[in-house]
C-alpha cells in the first residue's frame, strides 16, 4: 500500500541543513518513507493514495527531547514569588519547587496524571511535535516513580506519538531520605532503577547534577549502574553552576547533556570527542531570567550537535509550544532558522538514539512529516506561538488533531 504525497517542497534536514527539495514528491509504505525526490523524478508505479499537498513545505515531525510532561498541580504562586524577588534556589531550600511538584505528584492517581498530562502533550502533538521524551522524577519513591512511567507507557499508547520514557529519580532528595543523598543514590541503584527496568518501563536514564541535588561522584554511582543494565544515559548538567557534569556525562558515552548554561570549554571539548549532544533549553533560561549563556562560538567551533527542546515542567519552563522554543533558541541564543529545525529533528533525534529512524527525510526512515501551509521553514521559527496552519502526518497516516 503506497502512498503518493505531492505537490510540495521538503526540507529533509539530513547533516544538519535544510538540504531542500523543490517541487518535490514522496512516497510513503505503511509506516516508512519509501522514495523522496524531485515530482520529474517520481518512478512510475501504482499508489493506493494520491495526496496534494498544495505547495505545502514538508519538514521532518518535530521530536521533543527533553520533557517533564507528567506532573501533579503547578506552580504558578511559586512563579509570583520570583518575580518579586526569590530565587529558584531558595524557593527549593524552603521546601518547595521540585519537592512541591513531588507532593503534587504523589498525590495524584495514575488517571489523574494521564488526564492533566494528555492535555499538554496533545498541544505539543498540534504544534508539530511527534516524538517526544518524557522523564519520570516527581515520584522519587519506587511507587510513585512507577505510577509516573506507567503514565508515559499509557500516553504512548493514547497519542499518535513516537514516547521514549527516561527514569530521573535522583531528581531530587525525597524526604525520607533527608541528608542522606548517598543512601538514596544506592537505593535507586540497588532497587529502584533494576526493579524499573525489568518492567519495561524504562528507555534511558537521567539525573540532575546541580549543587542543590546530585553531585557527580553520586551521579558516576547512578551511571555505572545504568551502564550494567544496557541503559543509555542522559544529564541535567551545568545549569545553575559548574560542577563538571557534562564531561562526565561524555566519559560514560551519554546520549546527551542538557541545559549547560555554566559548561567550560574542557566540557565541550570532552562532549565533542564522545558525541554527546547538547540539548539548550530556551525556555528555562528565559523562564528563570538566567543570564549566563551556553558557550554558544565554542559549541559551533568544536562541531558539538545543538538540540533544542521545551524542557516542558512545572517549575522552570511550563512550555506547552516547541516552535515558540524555536524562536528563543534563535532570538535568545543566536541560532539561525536552519540550526534551530536541525536542533528539534535531526540532533534532537540523536539525543534519543533514534537517529537511525527519526529526524530526517529518507528512504527507509520513519514517515513522520508536518507539511506547513508557509513560504519558506524558516517561518516556523518566525512566528511567536498562535497555530501555525499544518498536516501532522505520523507513521505514514495523517492525524487529526
Ligand atoms: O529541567 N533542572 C531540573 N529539572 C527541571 C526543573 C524541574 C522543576 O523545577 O520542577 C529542569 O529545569
Ligand atoms: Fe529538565
Amino acid at each position: 500500500m503506497k502512498k503518493l504525497w505531492k505537490n510540495c517542497h521538503i526540507a529533509t534536514m539530513q547533516n544538519g541543513q535544510y538540504s531542500s527539495i523543490e517541487h518535490a514528491a514522496m512516497v510513503t509504505s505503511g509506516q516508512h518513507i519509501h522514495w523522496i525526490g524531485t515530482f520529474e523524478d517520481l518512478p512510475a508505479d501504482a499508489y493506493s493514495e494520491t495526496i496534494d499537498l498544495n505547495g505545502a513545505w514538508v519538514t521532518p515531525g518535530l521530536i521533543d527531547c527533553h520533557t517533564h510532561s507528567v506532573f501533579g498541580g503547578n506552580r504558578s504562586v511559586e512563579f509570583e514569588k520570583r518575580l518579586q524577588g526569590v530565587s529558584y534556589a531558595e524557593i527549593a531550600a524552603s521546601g518547595g519547587g521540585i519537592a512541591s511538584t513531588v507532593r503534587a505528584t504523589r498525590e495524584a492517581s495514575e488517571q489523574e496524571l494521564l488526564a492533566s498530562a494528555l492535555k499538554r502533550v496533545r498541544c505539543l502533538l498540534k504544534d508539530g511535535v511527534t516524538t517526544i521524551e518524557i522523564k519520570s522524577g516527581y515520584g522519587l519513591d519506587y511507587a510513585n516513580e512507577r505510577k509516573m512511567l506507567r503514565v508515559i507507557r499509557q500516553i504512548a499508547e493514547t497519542l499518535p506519538m513516537t514516547v521514549r520514557s527516561t527514569c530521573l529519580a535522583a531528581h531530587a532528595l525525597p524526604p525520607e531520605y533527608q541528608d542522606q543523598s548517598d543512601a538514596y543514590i544506592e537505593h535507586i541503584c540497588n532497587e529502584m532503577l533494576p526493579k524499573l527496568h525489568q518492567e519495561g518501563l524504562v528507555d534511558a536514564v537521567d539525573a540532575f547534577c546541580e549543587y542543590l541535588a546530585f553531585s557527580p561522584a553520586q551521579v558516576e554511582r547512578l551511571f555505572k549502574t545504568a551502564q550494567s543494565l544496557n541503559l543509555p544515559i542522559k544529564l541535567h548538567a551545568e545549569q545553575l553552576s559548574a560542577l563538571g557534569g557534562s564531561s562526565l556525562a561524555a566519559r560514560y558515552h551519554a546520549l546527551s547533556a542538557d541545559h549547560l548554561e555554566f559548561m567550560t570549554e574542557d566540557d565541550v571539548k570532552a562532549m565533542a570527542a564522545a558525541g554527546t549532544v547538547a540539548v539548550l533549553l530556551p525556555g528555562a533560561f528565559y523562564f528563570l531570567r538566567e543570564t549566563k549563556y551556553p558557550p554558544l562560538d565554542s559549541l559551533h567551533q568544536h562541531g558539538v550537535r545543538i538540540a533544542l527542546s521545551s524542557d516542558l515542567n512545572p517549575g522552570t519552563s511550563p512550555a506547552l509550544s516547541l516552535r515558540l522554543m524555536m524562536n528563543m533558541g534563535s532570538t535568545l541564543f543566536r541560532l539561525t532558522p536552519e540550526q534551530t529545525l536541525a536542533g528539534v529533528t535531526t540532533h534532537a533525534a540523536h539525543a534519543l538514539g533514534l537517529q537511525e529512524t527519526h529526524g530526517t527525510l529518507e528512504t527507509g526512515k520513519v514517515a513522520d512529516f508536518i507539511a506547513w501551509d508557509i513560504e519558506h521553514p524558516s517561518e516556523i521559527v518566525y512566528w511567536l506561538g498562535g497555530d501555525l496552519p499544518k498536516r501532522i502526518i505520523q507513521h505514514g497516516n495523517e492525524i487529526s488533531i
